[in-house]
């Protein structure tokens, strides 16, 4: 294995309910339970297929491996598992895998789906950083979106963290949400700033075909998200965040300081390597991707048979590799290295386009070039 950072994803494949955007691989717990299966509690047989799964990846990676770099939970909603079930997970990976010294653990979570003391218990068992949905502080809104949060909910939640010892505590928001106004969006800037948040994550409404809000898209009940209006809400969330004194550090993501940055994140950013637990979960390991069975119960199934619950894969060519890393790497505030962007007439085209810049010999995109990142890698993929 290449001598690049190592992280672990563990995909929590549950939510209590659908949002209508979210095309994530996810479930409720009454889709997935079953009165005919051997194992009723599809949380129970999760667990198993986890278990199996860190096993499958400790023989598959042998011993020349490096310490892990970053653990993270992500879902669907991994808090609708007990701290004592989360804990579990993340004593099967420590007693098998080396981590090192200050490694990160992150818990994704949705702002109500939290049980008294859980905070306090994951942290206890090892998790560092916490991260919820709040997505918006307007009621509409978030009717919109089918959350079942009130407004202040993602705000408590945020404090409850704090008590519980986490210093590092992410919002997630999302803006473009039709009918949203730019007073919408800057009244949730100001409620997520105003709480002790050391990061943030805003990610335009993107319209999933697979979901109920396409439809709804599609159908005429609601407009298309406006462009032009999703450019304006990301050059307001800047500004709102600067003057907080968060920097961004990737497109959709802002910290309080480097400390806050997410290391697993740029760990898929820096296209590094990580192994990807659970079902639908993907995996890369210099250049081999694959990615598992989607569906809970045929993935754990699987495993319990002693197979492997991989469903697809491929090795990327070193031109694919070349235009990931690109794609990848230029999100970065830390921009692209000499060997990714050498100063050329691509370069040049897009200093004159005003899109990026160069910080010593890394090419570093813009404001404008962050709102128009797709066309600077079309640009630099060009001959
Ligand atoms: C796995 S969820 C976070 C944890 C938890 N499931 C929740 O929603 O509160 C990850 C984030 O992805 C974002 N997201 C999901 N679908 C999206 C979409 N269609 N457009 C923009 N952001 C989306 C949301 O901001 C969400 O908080
Ligand atoms: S946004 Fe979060 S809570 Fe909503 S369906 Fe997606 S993963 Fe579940």
């Amino acid at each position: 294995m290449a001598s690049t950072p190592l992280g672990m994803y563990i995909h929590v494949p549950f939510c209590s309910r659908r949002c209508g955007y979210c095309a994530f691989n996810t479930y409720t717990l009454s889709e997935q339970s079953g009165s005919a299966q051997i194992h009723s509690d599809p949380i129970e047989q999760y667990l198993e297929g986890v278990l199996s799964e860190i096993a499958l990846a400790d023989e598959s990676l042998g011993q020349n491996r490096p310490a892990l770099h970053s653990i993270f939970f992500g879902g669907g909603t991994p808090t609708l598992l007990s701290a004592e079930q989360l804990g579990r997970i993340l004593s099967a990976i420590v007693e098998r895998f080396e981590v090192e010294r200050d490694i990160e653990v992150t818990v994704e979570a949705n702002p109500d789906e939290l049980a008294p003391g859980q905070l306090e218990q994951l942290r206890h068992r090892g998790a560092t950083r916490v991260s919820f949905g709040m997505q918006s502080v307007q009621p509409n809104i978030l009717q919109l979106l089918d959350r079942t949060h009130d407004p202040e909910r993602s705000l408590q939640a945020v404090s409850e963290a704090r008590l519980a010892g986490f210093d590092h505590i992410s919002l997630d928001l999302i803006y473009g949400t039709p009918g949203e106004t730019e007073q919408d969006f800057s009244l949730t800037l100001e409620a997520a700033l105003s709480t002790q948040i050391d990061h943030l994550s805003a990610y335009a409404l993107s319209i999933e075909p697979s979901t109920k809000l396409a439809a709804r898209v599609r159908s005429g009940a609601l407009p298309t998200p406006s462009s032009d209006e999703a450019a304006d809400r990301y050059l307001a969330a800047e500004a709102a965040l600067q003057r907080a004194g968060f920097n961004w550090y990737e497109i959709s993501n802002w910290a309080a300081n480097p400390s806050a940055q997410c290391q697993h994140n740029l760990l898929y950013w820096r296209n590094h390597n990580w192994w990807g637990i659970g079902p639908g979960a993907h995996s890369h390991l210099d250049g081999h991707r694959w990615w598992n069975l989607d569906d809970p119960k045929l993935w754990a199934q699987t495993l319990s048979r002693g197979a492997s619950p991989i469903s697809g894969s491929e090795r990327l060519t070193a031109e694919q590799r070349h235009l990931e890393d690109l794609m990848l790497g230029i999100r970065l505030a830390e921009g692209l290295p000499p060997h990714l962007a050498p100063r050329d007439h691509r370069t040049e085209r897009l200093l004159n386009d005003g899109l990026a810049t160069y910080q010593a010999d890394r090419l570093v995109l813009t404001l404008n070039g962050r709102l128009l990142a797709d066309q600077v890698i079309s640009v630099l993929a060009s001959d």
